[in-house]
C-alpha cells in the first residue's frame, strides 16, 4: 500500500466531488487548503453527478474545477453512473497521480472515487465519516454507500461524536477525529455574504410570494421515498398550504425527474405553495434565515437551520443526523401524510411546542471544521519529517 507522502514538497491531492451538498461541503475545505500552495498541489474533480444544480455554486465560491468528467444525463440509472465515474476519475488519476484523495459524503461520486483510489492503492480521506441510520435501505443507497468507503478510507473525519462512535463500533479506530460538519463553515461563509437584502426578498417577491406570511421552506428528494411516501408527502403540504392562510410554503424543486413529476402534478395551482427552481446557495440560505421552521428530507438542511435557529421537521422514517433530533431542534415526522399534517400544525399554532425547538445552538459543528482538517494535514506532513 502506498503511504501518504507526507514528506514531499508538495502533498499531491485530489478532492472529489459530484452533487450538490458535496460541492457546499467541501467548498471551504478547498479554500482553506489553497492558502498554503507551498504544502498541498490540490486539484479539484467534478465528476457531474449534477449538471446545473452545482453551476451556480461552484462560482458564488470561485471553486476552480481541474477536471471536469460531465457524467450527468436525465434520469440516468445508478449503476451506469457508478460504471461511468470509476471510469472517468481513472483517467484523472492516471493523469495527476494523487497520493491522497478527499471525498465528502455518501453519493455515488463519492463511493466511486473510494474504489477508484483504492484499486490504485491511493489514501482515501473521508468526510462527514461515520453516519449512520442502521438501516440498509434508508436513505437509499447513501447508508451502504457511507459503509463502504468507511471501511476503505484511511482518515476519517468525524462531525460529532456520536459519528465517531458509530466507526468505533464498526472497529474503525485508527485516524478519526471530530472536527464538525464543513457545512456550517460553508453557511457562516454564506451569511457573510448576504448583506444585499434587497436583492434576496426582491427576487421571491418577483415570484408573486407574499413575504409578509410565515414561511415554511419545504425540500425533498430521497430516493427510498419515491412512490407513496413521496405522493403522501406531497399530499400533507397541499392540506397544509390549504388549511392555514397566514402561512406560505416555498418549496425549491430538486431536478430529478421522479421529483418533479409528483410534485408538480399535486402541488401545481396550490394555495399559499410556491414551486420554485432549485435556489442558488445564498438565495435558499436567504430564504432559510426568513422561514418559520422548516420541512425537510434534506441531510445538509438538517445540519444548516440550527445555525439560523429554526426548527426542522424530518420527513424520514429514519434519519442518521441524530444530534438534531437530540438536540431537540429537529423532529422526525415521517412520511405519512396524517402525521406530518399534525406535526407542521402543532408548530405553526402551538407557541410552547415552537419555543422548545430554538435556541438550542447548532449540534453540527462551530464553522472551524475546515481548519481543523487542513490543521492535521499540516502537523502529519509536518511530522513525517521526524
Ligand atoms: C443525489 C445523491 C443523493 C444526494 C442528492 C443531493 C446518489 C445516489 N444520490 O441524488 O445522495 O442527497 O444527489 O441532491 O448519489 N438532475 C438534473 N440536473 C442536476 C442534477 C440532477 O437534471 O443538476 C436530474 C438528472 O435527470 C439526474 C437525476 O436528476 O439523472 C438524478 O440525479 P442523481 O445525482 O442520480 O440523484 P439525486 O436524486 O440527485
Ligand atoms: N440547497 C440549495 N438550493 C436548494 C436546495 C438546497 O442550495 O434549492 C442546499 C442546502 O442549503 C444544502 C444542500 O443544498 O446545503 C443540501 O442538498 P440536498 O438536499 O440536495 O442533498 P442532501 O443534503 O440531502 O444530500
Amino acid at each position: 500500500m502506498k503511504k501518504l507522502c507526507w514528506y514531499a514538497i508538495k502533498m499531491k491531492v485530489l478532492i472529489v466531488f459530484g452533487t450538490r451538498p458535496e460541492v457546499i461541503k467541501l467548498a471551504p475545505l478547498i479554500h482553506e487548503f489553497k492558502k498554503y500552495p507551498d504544502l498541498f498541489d490540490i486539484r479539484v474533480c467534478s465528476t457531474g453527478q449534477h449538471q446545473e444544480m452545482v453551476k451556480s455554486i461552484i462560482s458564488f465560491f470561485n471553486i476552480t474545477v481541474d477536471y471536469n468528467l460531465n457524467l450527468m444525463r436525465e434520469n440516468q440509472s445508478l449503476t451506469l453512473l457508478m460504471a461511468n465515474v470509476l471510469i472517468g476519475l481513472k483517467k484523472v488519476i492516471d493523469e495527476f497521480k494523487p497520493e491522497n484523495i478527499i471525498v465528502q459524503g455518501d453519493t455515488t461520486s463519492v463511493l466511486a472515487g473510494s474504489i477508484v483510489g483504492y484499486y490504485n492503492k491511493i489514501t482515501i480521506t473521508h468526510l462527514e465519516a461515520g453516519l449512520r441510520s442502521g438501516n440498509k435501505f434508508s436513505p437509499f443507497p447513501e447508508e451502504i454507500n457511507r459503509k463502504v468507503v468507511g471501511s476503505i478510507a484511511d482518515y476519517h473525519f468525524a462531525p460529532s461524536n456520536i459519528a465517531v462512535d458509530n466507526l468505533f463500533k464498526e472497529k474503525i479506530t485508527k485516524n478519526v477525529w471530530n472536527v464538525g460538519n464543513t457545512v456550517i463553515d460553508a453557511i457562516h461563509m454564506a451569511l457573510k455574504f448576504i448583506n444585499n437584502v434587497g436583492i434576496y426578498k426582491n427576487f421571491f417577491l418577483s415570484r408573486k410570494i407574499d413575504m409578509s406570511k410565515r414561511i415554511i421552506l419545504v425540500t425533498a428528494h430521497r430516493r427510498e421515498s419515491f412512490g407513496n411516501h413521496f405522493v403522501d408527502m406531497c399530499e400533507a403540504i397541499k392540506v397544509i398550504g390549504e388549511k392555514y392562510d397566514d402561512v406560505v410554503i416555498v418549496y425549491p424543486v430538486h431536478l430529478n425527474p421522479n421529483v418533479q413529476r409528483v410534485a408538480k402534478k399535486i402541488l401545481s395551482n396550490t394555495n399559499n405553495v410556491y414551486l420554485l427552481e432549485p435556489l442558488e446557495y445564498p438565495f435558499l440560505v436567504w430564504l432559510m434565515s426568513q422561514s418559520y421552521f422548516v420541512l425537510t428530507d434534506s441531510g445538509g438542511i438538517q445540519e444548516e437551520a440550527p445555525s439560523l435557529n429554526k426548527p426542522v421537521l424530518v420527513m424520514r422514517e429514519v434519519t442518521e443526523r441524530q444530534e438534531g433530533i437530540k438536540a431537540g431542534v429537529s423532529k422526525l415526522v415521517g412520511t405519512k401524510k396524517e402525521n406530518i399534517i399534525k406535526e407542521a400544525s402543532a408548530l405553526l399554532e402551538d407557541n410552547q411546542i415552537y419555543k422548545s425547538m430554538i435556541d438550542a445552538g447548532n449540534p453540527y459543528g462551530d464553522g472551524t471544521a475546515s481548519k481543523k482538517i487542513v490543521d492535521i494535514y499540516k502537523k502529519m506532513k509536518l511530522e513525517s519529517y521526524k
